[in-house]
């Protein structure tokens, strides 16, 4: 009786060993491929804005963001940098190879609003100081064009120009018009009024007209400075070293932010577009205007996210407000993944809504953190709508948090843009393994924000920002059943 007992006590351990063992090798060859990602984002906690790029080749993008509005505020432009690895997918060896390096500018004057322009990766170049002290310096340079934390010079030549194609254009009118038909269909207004989505795609340039767009490739030259000393950089800890929080340290995470500068003065700035013949098509200037600066990088964008940003404030100047709520796979998204495709009635458990939002009040120099990773906060409510009569879309948000002196304080946004008045931007798409239009970004966005003590009521902050960032992509009644449900 023993004996036998013992001997499957023994069985049983062996058994358990080898189970601990194969699930060992299992995790470790779904994560293998991550590993030079983990280390990467490990390695460089404290260092958000240089590149992390550096041993990743496979399944990653990275790309720093610039924007910057003019001195009377009638004009916002922005410029984005980066590289992109698509995920390598044996079954597609003889796949045409997406990687490469890219920069954005939109906000254009002429000849169109916005231009893509693609780079071997090899014209990548990282020329970052990794030296402790220069954390938030960083420098990269893309051709003849150089991206650094104070200044940005580019010289980007019309043979790098990349048109995009009507197909590429029309797939994406065709699925941005579904989903400003699924808001309209949240709303009260759609029992008045049954729209479909020809209304929603009727905003948008019909095939035709983009078959006739066909844009001449242009060069860009420009040059902006920044100084680093009047920047406003987060403040950093050892346990909050960065935008991200504590969650900076989760090395797996699908999309991460880092905040450069949440708003600057721009010190100079002048922008020119060429013709194939150099002739000039437009020229602006920036000298006097205000500047953010961020970048983001992963594995993927969200799946659904919202992200607005704003720092022309009327009454309250360099003042400053980062809002992005996306759903986030916890565990990242193999683990996801996984879970969707074994244990499928669990896969509501691994993606959440997550949230980074500051408020930075320039007057009283005091920032307010509603992100999820502190403890203190919470995200009330959250409802994009849309108006047809006036053809807008806005967003809006309320939060609270608590202060240094743990009075709860109460923010209220309301963002809003021109239905379909975006620019169409390039995004790295999971599904179709290449950096392809995914979303319509305003630069324009209105932007009205509250800001009270809950306890006495006492308005803080009530402002009027202009020449807002804004992005609303996917299925934003997700976000909003599980924030407003909750
Ligand atoms: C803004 O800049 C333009 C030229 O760049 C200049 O002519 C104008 O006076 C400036 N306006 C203000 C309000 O500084
Ligand atoms: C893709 O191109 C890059 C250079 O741009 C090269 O380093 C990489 O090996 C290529 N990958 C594949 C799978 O061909
Ligand atoms: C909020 O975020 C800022 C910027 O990362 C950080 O400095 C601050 O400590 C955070 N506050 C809390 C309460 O986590
Ligand atoms: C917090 O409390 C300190 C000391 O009581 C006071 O000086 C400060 O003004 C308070 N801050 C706010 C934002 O109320
Ligand atoms: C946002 O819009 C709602 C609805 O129009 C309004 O009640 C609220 O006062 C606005 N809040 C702000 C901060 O503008």
């Amino acid at each position: 009786m023993r004996a036998t007992s013992s001997a499957s006590w023994t069985l049983g351990r062996i058994l358990g060993s080898l189970f601990a063992l194969a699930t060992a090798v299992l995790v470790q060859r779904a994560i293998k491929p991550k590993q030079p990602y983990y280390w990467s984002n490990l390695r460089n906690m404290h260092r958000p804005l240089h590149f992390h790029g550096e041993h990743i080749r496979n399944n990653f993008f990275e790309g720093w963001y610039y924007k910057f509005t003019n001195n009377e505020s009638t004009h916002t432009m922005a410029v984005i940098a980066g590289v992109y690895h698509p995920p390598h997918h044996p079954g597609h060896a003889a796949q045409q190879n997406h990687t490469h390096a890219f920069v954005m500018v939109l906000g254009l004057d002429a000849p169109s609003p916005s231009a893509y322009y693609r780079f071997p990766r090899k014209d990548f170049v990282d020329l970052g100081d990794r030296t402790p002290g220069h954390e938030s310096a960083f420098k990269v340079r893309i051709g003849n064009s150089v991206f650094a934390h104070d200044e940005l010079i580019i010289d980007l030549p019309a043979s790098h120009y990349d048109r995009i194609s009507e197909q590429e254009l029309a797939a994406f009118y065709d699925t941005a018009s579904q989903q400003y038909l699924q808001q309209f269909q949240s709303s009260k207004e759609s029992q008045l009024r049954p729209l479909t989505v020809v209304y929603f795609r009727g905003l948008f340039p019909n095939r035709q007209e983009l078959a006739h767009q066909d844009q001449e490739a242009f060069s860009i030259k420009a040059h902006f400075q920044f100084p680093a000393s009047a920047q406003t950089p987060l403040p950093t800890s050892l346990l909050l070293p960065s935008i991200m929080g504590a969650t900076a340290y989760l090395p797996f995470l699908e999309c991460i932010h880092g905040v450069a500068s949440l708003h600057h003065p721009i010190q100079r700035g002048h922008i020119a577009t060429f013709s194939a013949n150099d002739n000039i098509l437009s020229e602006s200037f920036y000298d006097g205007g205000v500047g953010y600066l961020e970048k983001d990088w992963g594995i993927n964008f969200p799946s659904i996210w919202i992200w607005a940003q704003t720092n022309v404030f009327k009454t309250a100047p360099g003042s400053s407000m980062l809002f992005s709520l996306a759903s986030i796979p916890v565990l990242g998204p193999d683990f996801s993944d996984w879970v969707k495709r074994h244990l499928p009635f669990a896969s509501g458990l691994t993606e959440w809504p997550g949230m980074l939002l500051v408020y930075y009040h320039a007057p009283s120099k005091t920032l307010y953190n509603f992100s999820s990773y502190v403890p203190t906060a919470k995200l009330r409510s959250v409802k994009v709508s849309l108006d047809i009569d006036k053809g807008t879309q806005t967003v809006h948000f309320k939060a609270t948090t608590r202060d240094h002196n743990w009075s709860e304080i109460a923010l209220e946004a309301n963002i809003t843009r021109t239905i379909g008045g975006g620019t169409p931007l390039r995004t790295p798409s999971r599904s179709k393994r290449r950096m392809v239009i995914g979303v319509e970004e305003t630069t324009t966005a209105q932007t009205t924000v509250k800001l009270w003590r809950v306890g006495s009521g006492e308005i803080l902050v009530k402002d009027e920002g202009l020449g807002g960032g804004l992005e609303v992509e996917g299925n934003v009644k997700w976000l909003e059943d599980h924030i407003n449900g909750a």
